[in-house]
């Protein structure tokens, strides 16, 4: 039987693919997703996604010894070590560290799949690798795969409409049967292959974080496959999933 392939937007979404255990792959291309995936494979040592400000400040005068990043509206809370730029999160900043990190949207939808067995985090940096992972999980458990693209604000978004195609376009095509919206979305993909970065640029939250001053972050974002951590999110951290999947060549 081929894998059933869902692409979800709503909190609403993520409780269904929860109930049909279907593997969960949350996509926030800007940024929170690629952030994380910047974080592991510069050998952080785990992600811990928290909803508000509040719980964040705890958990860090917790563990003062954890780095605290995120944004609000794109921009990085007082006090915070580190904002949600994947450019800050580099090796000498993260190494052997464990970063709490609360995003407007990316590490809410994070934590809304906690009951699902398997959630892997993807954008356009890790997608041929995060394909291959999640195919191997649903072929081995017998279930579906759900994209969730994070949106922005809970609006639609086109980064993550596309970075679902990208994912997408990493399934072999006789494995998996895709509902019309991953359809929708491989398509997109597809057609804005050629000049990804343009293609996002237009959209509204890059356009937002460029007239933050976040032009780099917006390229480094859309960059393919660049990354083959597949970022795994289990017990309410994020780390990268060892199992023996073979994600060379992904
Ligand atoms: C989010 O989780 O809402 C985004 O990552 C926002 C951002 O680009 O900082």
């Amino acid at each position: 039987m081929n894998i059933p392939t869902n692409l979800g937007f709503t909190t609403k979404d993520i409780a269904n693919a929860v109930q049909r255990k279907d593997i969960i792959i949350i996509i926030d291309v800007l940024r929170c997703c690629s952030t994380i995936i910047t974080a592991l494979a510069n050998a952080a040592d785990g992600v811990i996604p928290t909803r508000t400000l509040r719980y964040a400040r705890a958990l860090r005068q917790k563990h003062p010894e954890f780095l605290l990043a995120g944004e609000r509206k794109g921009i990085k809370p007082k006090e915070f070590d580190l904002g949600n730029s994947p450019l800050e999160f580099s090796s000498p900043k993260v190494r052997g560290k464990s970063i709490i990190l609360t995003t407007t949207s990316g590490a809410k939808a994070i934590i809304s799949s906690k009951d699902a067995e398997y959630v892997f985090i993807g954008a356009l940096l890790n997608a041929k690798a995060v394909a291959k992972v999640s195919l191997t999980i649903a072929e081995q458990e017998k279930t579906g795969i759900s994209l969730i693209s994070a949106g922005t604000n809970s609006q639609f978004s086109l980064e993550d409409f596309t970075g679902a195609g990208a994912i997408a376009q990493g399934f072999p095509a006789d494995k998996v049967e895709h509902s019309d919206a991953v359809s929708g979305a491989l398509l997109a993909f597809q057609r804005a292959h050629g000049s990804l970065t343009r293609v996002i640029q237009s959209g509204s939250h890059a356009r937002r974080l460029e007239s933050l001053g976040f032009e780099e972050d917006v390229k480094f974002c859309c960059r393919l496959n660049v990354f083959q951590i597949v970022p795994f999110f289990k017990g309410g951290t994020i780390v990268p999933f060892t199992e023996a999947v073979d994600t060379e060549g992904a």
